[in-house]
């Protein structure tokens, strides 16, 4: 049997985005669906994690309420970034200016771009090559629609890309949208044209347009933020990206650890505290130490933090990296934010043939 795609809805609670990452389960090649800019790490981390190879960042619209991670993806794994080109000098930054017929592939999969506007003149729809998915940004919503009442909106042109591009999928296709702000995860055409309260049912063209612009939505809140940045398709102003911990290359795994890679502890041991939370026996064990460790095991740690220096920066150090986690988690608890753990612990440190103690 053929592997199935893999398949990743990711939430952005500030905002309520989704953010989708598909992947062709082969060649392991992937593409990443309205990236929110402060999610970048747990994005990136999770395409580490599943060890994939991110193609492009794709947005469905230059969004009003959050920031797109494309730049910052783009800067990070070379991902390209794609938006429609229907925002003419609007949007500068993109690699792929999409229209309606691209076809953006991903190993043996592809995703078709249909162009949806009237939330904004430049909102795609990407629908999947074997149509049981389509992710709809901010036109067609769970039991809604995207507004029509800035940038570019206009309630009759949203009603001609909801019924003759969305609704003449196949009725089993999943409709994922761009954002839900009731707990809701997907839906499906047969169920949107049954039941969407602006769209389904009997509505016509009328009813659509009379409902949406009398929706009276109070202004989106990050709009004047939002829409500059997007423009330039995420690109802070400094052009810098930003960093998690400024003493050093600290990564943030998707399961939200603080990590740090052995081969640059070992180089800079000289301006770290290396904290070991391992037991007696293992810290003069056949693994050994790290030159300097302060051991302190984790059950104490609690209780002991302030035997820890607050000179240095802390990396927190056990056999695999697991226990060393939780040590990193116990030190923020108690106000010691700049931590690490040492990332694959002991037994990563012995891998790259990097120097131990031992008793
Ligand atoms: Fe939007």
């Amino acid at each position: 049997m053929d592997k199935p795609l893999i398949f990743r809805q990711l939430f952005d609670a500030d905002s309520s985005t989704y953010t989708y990452l598909l992947a062709d389960p082969v060649s392991k090649e992937a593409v990443l669906i309205d990236p929110v800019f402060e999610q970048h790490q747990r994005d990136r981390a999770l395409i580490e994690e599943l060890d994939l190879t991110l193609l492009a960042t794709l947005d469905t619209h230059c969004h009003a309420d959050h920031v797109t991670g494309a730049w910052l993806m783009q800067q990070a794994v070379g991902s390209k970034i794609g938006i429609s080109g229907r925002y003419g000098d609007m949007v500068s930054g993109a690699d792929y200016l999409l229209d309606h017929g691209d076809v953006i592939k991903f190993g043996d999969r592809a995703l078709e771009v249909r162009a949806t506007p009237g939330h904004t003149d430049g909102c795609i729809t990407y629908v999947l090559d074997d149509q049981t998915m389509a992710f709809t940004g901010d036109c067609l919503l769970i039991r809604g629609a995207g507004r029509c009442d800035f940038q570019q909106g206009n309630a009759h042109i949203m009603y001609r890309s909801i019924t003759e591009q969305i609704f003449s999928l196949p009725d089993d296709c999943v409709i994922w949208p761009a954002h839900d702000y009731s707990g809701r995860t997907a839906s499906s055409v047969r169920e949107e044209k049954a039941y969407n309260p602006r769209i389904g049912g009997q509505a016509d063209e009328n009813d659509f347009v009379g409902y949406m612009e009398n929706l009276g939505l109070p202004h989106p809140k990050k709009i004047d933020i939002a829409i500059p940045a997007n423009c330039v398709c995420g690109r802070p102003e400094d052009g810098k990206m930003p960093v998690i911990a400024d003493w050093g290359p600290v990564r943030l795994t998707y399961a939200g650890v603080k990590e740090i890679d052995p081969q640059w502890v070992a180089e800079h041991l000289d301006r770290l505290h290396v904290v070991d939370v391992r037991g007696v026996d293992e810290f003069n064990g056949d693994l050994g130490h790290i030159d300097d460790a302060q051991w302190l095991p984790l059950p104490e740690l609690d209780d002991r933090v302030s035997e820890i220096p607050t000179d240095q920066p802390v990396v927190t150090v056990c056999k695999s990296g697991r226990r060393s986690a939780q040590a990193t988690v116990i030190l923020k608890k108690q106000g010691r934010k700049e931590a690490a753990s040492l990332r694959g612990g002991m037994l990563s440190w012995h891998q790259a043939k990097l120097p131990v103690v031992r008793q």
